[in-house]
């Protein structure tokens, strides 16, 4: 018997969804939001990288009678997957109204929350663990979140959420304990042990439901069939003998069909032969669709004789595998038939000599060898029914080693599986190094009595790899080489155990961090009622963790709304010779297609000169520029359309690198020259002068959510009402209005809250928005334009990478004399902020430091890439790269320490920086003595050496470096802030300022700082959104200092609300809040003021400091690091709200640690980018946190120059001190060569790499 509609329940209730509703292929993802409106799970990717689209799928085991919860990424879960599952989203685990989860109230509290575009999927991962697992241990909790990525917290605070239910790792010292909470009633909620009855209840419905009939269901031209025992898929199979297979649909998730023949999956996921394991001490056994999660389970629970080492490398294998949600839903079947390069337990079925069990469709079974069946294109025509591995007592040791570990398919890197048996014989493969996998059993035979495999011959080897290495370039050979050579040497140092790094033969698992964030309690005397200075979580915090608070995407369609989706170049440079549209006309749903003769004002935008176009006309200057756009009536229909638009290109030699660019004179503007002193005379009085070069590289801001904009036309007098996701409103109406070609006015920019931003929304959403505003005006009706993941990273700029050459001169003692410095940045196609970042560069590359004698010369290379943009730093962490670079080097000249160059060389109260405004009240010195005591810096340094004198091939390095970074921007004119403040009849305060949240809790502070300033309780006043319309020609929200703009005009409206009730109160002096606005009503005193704020008349206004110190060990064999500490104080003057300056501070660091050492983006020859989604570029996820991660507010210590309550900007300056890290991982190499007696200084370019580590350290084989 068939069934045809898929039946399933979401948070409770029963959903039927039956053929005729599906146009198309339906992920759960889409189906949830768009269908049910159930919009907390995020499309962040949209392929399955980020976890921020988490569900809990629930399904009852007949078997064993017990339910199991699994998480899944429901953008990749294709709808039918779910029939006769429980699913349940954010909403369905907590909402405000109706309560909270204790795992939502303690995200709440600990400030696991900052712009809440990942906390839903967050949410759902950990309230799956505690299902399943009531008291996890903290590695628990580290595994239950590595599939989900934040870019905003750093993780600490979220890790420390589940210390209620796993352990606060600081005990009494837990934030929860200290006395700074307000006295209100707006009760903070209380974190408490998790009580399993508030878990939804499993629907008894599904219990009673014993899947029996085979499901078949069409959505468009694609239909599912998903049968439940092997005789019903053979029946299918034989009626549909080219049907293909799927089984966790990991590889096929977000599939759409809309051009060729039909398409039919027959999935083998429900299949009860296919899930069989089965295990004796002969065999282990999978069925092919048993998950890598059943098999962990299974084998993890194994206590066979002999059978460990082969258990232990599958356990190393799987749990290298991406992540919970894959791994919960990929089996093994689907894994072996998947035929990619660089999937991870190939080579281990490989070196364990497994059989694969195949049935064709007339019901022919064969047993192949793994290695048979992937070289036997027939085979992919069968059915994969099982596979087995021989368990014998023969194998001695396995190895599996993943570098790096967690490494996304299809990026650089190995896996490699090694075997050593009792008789001696020693075989290996590889995977990762084209072409596919590598057999290296040239070591076949060793005598049976010798245990050591040294004499394994790496010239050999080295022969075998290079020839089948032939095709690749001779750098990627020689690194692949070396570093297959590595993991051969760690294999062996395990086998003989020979060396101290002798420890487990497999990838390393990662260790649990610990933590612990110190700040000022605030004084006894502050009343109770008062919010500032106190660590409150942000007053949206429940309804993000609830995934109740809208972003873009989540408002609800207009009625008669249209989708516009881009068309983007594919040439980095090229003539366009011909763009043809006929194929658009064509597709369904078309309303409308535009280009740059559709817009009746300008084509060209720019943030400070207009020289970018908004839709090519006649040339493409980077890979992925904007030509046009289609707009339709479905998202799906216009996406589809899109891609069927026909250019011609006439291509041309793209401009890509910086060298290029100098090589080609290829500027934008002239030189930028900043001097000091006489640098010919200062150099001469040197006793040594040093040269060198380091570079820098791009960045991505990754923001979890995607640029995106919805438009609604009003019909009258040009009206245009724009929701963006953004960070700068003046610069986006005036975008609008310009390309448009009306006046400003009749354009309103509304914006609740953005999903990250980071810089990379201050100028870019204009590539989205105009196009969207423009389709609204044209066709009259609402237009929604979101952007997918690609469609952002390929348009949108980066952080500027630089090329620094740099000159120093120093006295013998290390005192620095004299700098020169040529910096060349990578401004991408066009200008946008790229000469102001440069300038920031310019000025910071002395970091903290006084030299007498500086000239440094800037340019910005004008290149073939997306033009660059603001990000988190603006040109500043480079300059400390830049300059850190230069203290080490000096360091290494002289044999001197790097801190001792450090500290003689500080700058001192009264020297006046090129951001001029001179030296005072400086913490440095304070915080640098702090920082180094709370790291114990002495002890720490004195175990690195002793750690490197021991090993050899694993080498640790520590750093310390203190920051400076200017508030307030140079341009004075750019210090105006306005706030509106709004006074209601019942007391309740409404205001409107310029800044943007975008999870930086400025809402929060500018409540606080109101709720003092008003002297009325912090749940009066409430900050429903800003727009152009309240609050006109806001200054955009960068800079770290929006707070002290933003806050001197809400002080200034604040002050003029109470001077105007000051009579009022006079008259009676006990009255409440409440009787004297209505007295002042009464009165006809108006209750609304606009106030302007305008500090830093002369520019930068003051410097926030810092210290850090970072201790990282490398592993020289395979490239890989972790950090092992950081230790940070920083000084923020007298902290508005700690909870949100701790989190930014740990945010920035790990984002600051992304660029150092972990994220790098990558263009092919012809100026694409490879690293197009978060599965190509990687940023920090969980396992990257500093294993200890300790941050301190340096205590007592005001702000003298403060704007707002004695308080700092902070957003960004800690990222600056993720350098520590750079300078650390520089240490240990340099350790590394000595042992090798190689004396030359390494520049190490960031993102320092797992290969440019291996490289730098030369210790590679071969
Ligand atoms: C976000 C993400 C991250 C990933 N990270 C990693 C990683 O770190 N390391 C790694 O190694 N891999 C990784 N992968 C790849 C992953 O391992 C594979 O996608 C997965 O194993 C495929 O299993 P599946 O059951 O989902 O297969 P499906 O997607 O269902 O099918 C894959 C292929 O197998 C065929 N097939 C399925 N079952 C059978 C059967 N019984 N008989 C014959 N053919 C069959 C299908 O026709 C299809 O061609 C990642 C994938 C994603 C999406
Ligand atoms: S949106 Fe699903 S994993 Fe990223
Ligand atoms: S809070 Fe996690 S991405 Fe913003």
């Amino acid at each position: 018997m068939n069934a045809n509609s898929i039946v399933f329940f979401v948070n409770g209730s029963k959903v039927e969804v039956s053929s005729t509703e599906l146009e198309t292929w339906a992920t759960l993802l889409s189906y949830l939001r768009g269908k049910l409106r159930l919009t907390g799970s995020k499309n962040a990717c949209g392929q399955g990288n980020c976890g921020a689209c988490s569900v809990l799928l629930s399904e009852f085991d007949h078997k064993s009678q017990t339910i199991r919860h699994v998480t899944v990424n429901s953008c990749i879960t294709p709808l039918f997957y779910v029939h006769g599952c429980a699913v349940t989203t954010v909403e369905g685990i907590g909402t405000s109204r109706d309560g909270l989860h204790p795992v939502q109230k303690s995200l709440v509290q600990m400030h696991g929350i900052q712009c809440g575009f990942c906390t839903p999927g967050m949410v759902v991962s950990l309230c799956c663990l505690l299902r399943n697992n009531p008291t996890p241990t903290k590695a628990d909790v580290e595994r239950a979140i590595e599939g989900n990525l934040c870019r905003c917290t750093g993780y600490r605070p979220i890790l420390e959420s589940m210390s209620p239910f796993a352990g606060c790792p600081m005990g009494a010292k837990c934030c929860k304990n200290k006395s700074n909470k307000l006295d209100t009633n707006d009760t903070e909620p209380e974190a408490r042990p998790i009580d399993p009855t508030q878990d939804s209840i499993f629907p008894p419905q599904l219990m009673k439901w014993h899947l029996k009939d085979t499901l078949s269901i069409s959505c468009g031209r694609t239909t599912w069939i998903v049968p439940c025992k092997l005789e019903q898929l053979r029946t299918v199979w034989t009626e549909h003998p080219t049907a293909q297979f799927v089984a966790g649909a990991t590889a096929v998730g977000a599939t759409t069909n809309y051009d060729g023949g039909p398409i039919i999956f027959i999935s083998c996921h429900r299949v009860e032969e296919l899930q069989a394991i089965s295990v004796n001490d002969k065999k282990l056994e999978f069925g092919a669709a048993v998950t890598f999660t059943k098999m962990e389970d299974h084998i993890r629970k194994l206590e066979i004789e002999g059978a460990k080492p082969v258990v232990s490398a599958f356990l190393a294998c799987i749990q290298s595998l991406a992540s919970d949600q894959l791994r919960n839903v990929a089996t093994i079947g689907g894994h072996l038939a998947c035929r990619m390069d660089g999937l991870d337990m190939i080579p281990l079925l490989f070196a364990l000599n497994a059989t694969v069990h195949l049935m064709d469709h007339t019901g022919k079974r064969r047993d192949l060898t793994v290695e048979e069946y992937l070289s036997n294109e027939q085979t992919g025509k069968e059915l994969i029914l099982n596979i087995q591995v021989p368990l014998d007592n023969k194998v001695k040791f396995v190895g599996f080693y993943k570098t790096p570990r967690k490494r996304p398919v299809g990026s650089a890197g190995t896996t490699t599986a090694l075997v050593l048996d009792t008789g001696g014989h020693f075989i290996a493969y590889l995977e990762g190094l084209s072409p596919k996998i590598i057999k290296l059993d040239v070591f076949s035979y060793l005598p049976e009595t010798e245990r050591t495999i040294q004499s394994l011959s790496l010239d050999k080897f080295d022969r075998i790899l290079r020839k089948r290495l032939s095709e690749e370039k001779a750098e990627t050979r020689d690194d692949l080489v070396n570093l297959s050579a590595g993991v051969l040497q760690k294999f062996q140092a395990v086998v003989n155990e020979t060396t101290p790094e002798a420890e487990s033969p497999h990838s390393e698992l990662p260790i649990h961090c610990r933590s612990d964030i110190i700040f000022d309690e605030v004084p006894d005397s502050q009343p109770k009622t008062d919010p500032v200075w106190r660590p409150l979580p942000q007053t949206t915090a429940e309804d993000l963790v609830s995934g109740q608070a809208m972003f873009i995407d989540d408002m609800p369609s207009y009625q008669n709304e249209l989708h516009l989706c881009l068309v983007l170049g594919k040439r980095a440079r090229a003539k366009l010779v011909h763009v043809d549209w006929s194929a658009v006309k064509a597709c369904p749903g078309v309303v409308d297609w535009i280009d740059h003769t559709s817009l009746n004002g300008r084509n060209m935008w720019g943030i400070m000169a207009a020289d970018e176009e908004i839709f090519a006309s006649k040339e493409v200057v980077y890979w992925g520029q904007p030509i046009g756009a289609v707009v339709a009536e479905s998202r799906e229909q216009a996406t589809h359309a899109a891609e069927k638009v026909r250019i011609d290109y006439e291509e041309m030699q793209p401009v890509l690198t910086i060298e290029d660019a100098v090589k080609l004179e290829s500027f934008i503007e002239g030189a930028v020259v900043i001097e000091r002193g006489d640098g010919t005379e200062g150099f001469l009085r040197s006793n040594q002068v040093v040269e060198g070069t380091i570079g820098t590289g791009a960045q991505e801001h990754l923001y979890l959510e995607t640029n995106g904009a919805i438009g609604v036309p009003k019909r009258e007098q040009h009206e245009i009402e724009m929701f963006v996701t953004h960070q700068a409103p003046t610069f986006i109406q005036k975008s609008i209005a310009s390309c448009l070609g009306i006046p400003f006015n009749r354009v309103i920019v509304r914006h609740k809250r953005t999903g990250g931003a980071f810089g990379g929304k201050e100028s870019q959403p204009v590539k989205i928005c105009v196009p969207v505003a423009l389709a609204a005006q044209r066709t009259g009706r609402p237009v929604r334009g979101i952007l997918t993941r690609e469609q952002d990273m390929a348009i949108t700029g980066k952080r500027h990478p630089y090329q620094f050459q740099y000159k120093i001169g120093f006295s013998k003692d290390g005192v620095l004399q004299a700098l020169e410095v040529k910096v060349y940045s990578n401004a991408g196609c066009s200008r946008d902020v790229s000469l102001e970042v440069l300038d920031c560069t310019l000025n910071f590359i002395e970091g903290c430091y006084a030299i007498p004698n500086v000239k440094i010369e800037g340019r910005l290379c004008k290149t073939n890439t997306v033009s660059n943009t603001s990000f988190r730093g603006f040109g500043i962490p480079q300059a400390y790269v830049a300059m850190e670079t230069i203290i080490d080097h000096v360091a290494h000249v002289l044999k001197i320490g790097s801190k001792q160059i450090q500290e003689i060389n500080f700058a001192k109260s009264g020297f006046v920086p090129f951001t001029k405004l001179p030296l005072q009240d400086e913490t440095i010195v304070e915080a640098w003595n702090q920082c180094q005591r709370q790291a114990n810096y002495l002890q720490k340094e004195a175990d690195v050496i002793a750690f490197n004198e021991k090993h050899s091939y694993k080498k640790r390095g520590i750093a310390m470096m203190a920051i400076r970074f200017q508030m307030g921007y140079p341009v004075s004119l750019l210090n105006q802030s306005t706030a509106l403040v709004h006074v209601y009849l019942d007391g309740s305060v409404s205001l409107s300022h310029g800044g943007c949240e975008i999870g930086q809790g400025l809402n929060m502070k500018i409540q606080q700082i109101a709720s003092r300033a008003l002297s009325v309780p912090l749940s009066k006043i409430h900050i429903a959104e800003n727009s152009t319309n309240t609050v006109a020609n806001a200054t955009a929200t960068v800079g770290s200092c929006t707070t002290d703009l933003v806050g001197a005009a809400v002080l200034n409206a604040c002050s003029e609300i109470t001077n105007r009730l000051q009579p009022f109160k006079e008259k009676k002096p006990n009255a409440s809040w409440e009787e004297l606005i209505i007295d002042a009503y009464l009165n006809r005193i108006s209750l609304s003021v606009m106030a302007q704020g305008r500090p830093g008349d002369g520019g930068v206004y003051y410097y926030t400091y810092g210290v850090g110190c970072s201790t990282v060990e490398i592993d020289c064999l395979t490239g890989e690091h972790k950090v092992l500490s950081t230790d940070i104080v920083m000084d923020v003057g007298r902290s508005l709200n700690p909870g949100i300056d701790v989190g930014q501070i740990e945010g920035a660091f790990m984002q600051g640690y992304g660029m150092m050492a972990v994220e790098e983006w990558t263009l092919n020859d012809r100026g694409e980018v490879e690293s197009k989604n978060p599965s190509r570029y990687r940023v920090p996820d969980v396992g990257n946190l500093p294993r200890d991660f300790n941050v301190t507010l340096l205590s007592d210590s005001p702000n003298k120059q403060a704007i707002v309550y004695s308080s700092k900007g902070i957003g960004e300056p800690p990222l600056l001190l993720a350098t520590t890290v750079h300078k650390a991982l520089r240490a240990a190499i340099l350790s590394a060569r000595k042992d090798r007696s190689l004396s030359a200084f390494v520049q190490l370019d960031t993102p320092v790499t797992p290969a440019k580590i291996r490289q730098a350290c030369t210790i590679g084989c071969i």
